[in-house]
């Protein structure tokens, strides 16, 4: 797929501010500083859309992106940032759990995981409960550039291994780096044949 135009819509704190209409929208979420907004600039080319920072807890608002004026790319804050008290990550959590289970726009949720790590409790966590809501979602790999092949193939062996302890069948499975641009094709034409199917 070819990106024409992407456009920074608006940030929100609630759903209700989000943008109307029935475009599609396709969301991104994981621990802080996972690489989301990097993310979200590899895939449109635009490497300023989304701010990024090294500095986790950068992205604190639901962020919209018109994409060819079709559908949007949607940025989301990160789970589990420690330097936020525990009133502010419930109501992180909050905003996010609403925007996924009440956003009916919201037409896949892509959760991105550090290829780097071994699967965290947190991570595995939120997917359990994406799949108890039935929630449509596939598992981004980041930063796959930070790991040699090898470590690459034990990274994502150990992460299937564990998603199949819990599920019988797998959710589409992407490896990216914002940095080679690996991820890109693959991703973009997965959203591609969403927003074909459901025209
Ligand atoms: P929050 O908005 O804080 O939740 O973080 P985020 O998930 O949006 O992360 P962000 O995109 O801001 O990236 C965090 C850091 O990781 C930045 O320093 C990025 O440059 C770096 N980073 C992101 N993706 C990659 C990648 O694929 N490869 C490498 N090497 N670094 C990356
Ligand atoms: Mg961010």
């Amino acid at each position: 797929m070819i990106i024409k135009t992407a456009e920074f819509i608006k940030s929100s704190a609630k759903i209700d501010q989000c943008p109307k209409g029935d475009l599609p929208e396709y969301a991104f979420i994981g621990r802080s500083n996972v690489g989301k907004s990097s993310l979200i600039n590899m895939l449109t080319g635009f490497s300023k859309l989304a701010m990024t920072s090294a500095k986790p807890g950068k992205t604190a608002l639901i962020n919209h992106f018109l994409i060819n004026e079709k559908w949007y790319l949607v940025d989301l804050p990160g789970y589990g940032y420690a330097k936020r008290n525990k009133g502010q990550r419930l109501q992180f959590q909050k905003m996010i759990d609403y925007y996924i289970t009440q956003r009916e726009q919201m037409t896949n949720l892509f959760i991105l995981v550090d290829a780097r790590l071994e699967p965290q409790n947190i991570d595995l966590e939120f997917i359990h409960k994406m799949g108890e809501y039935g929630v449509p979602f596939s598992i981004v790999m980041t930063k796959i550039d930070k790991l040699k092949k090898g470590q690459l193939q034990e990274s994502i062996k150990k992460y299937k291994e564990k998603l199949l302890e819990t599920w019988e069948d797998l959710p589409p499975f992407f490896l990216t780096s914002a940095t080679t641009k690996n991820g890109k094709e693959e991703i973009l034409g997965y959203i591609e044949n969403i927003n074909t199917t459901i025209k």
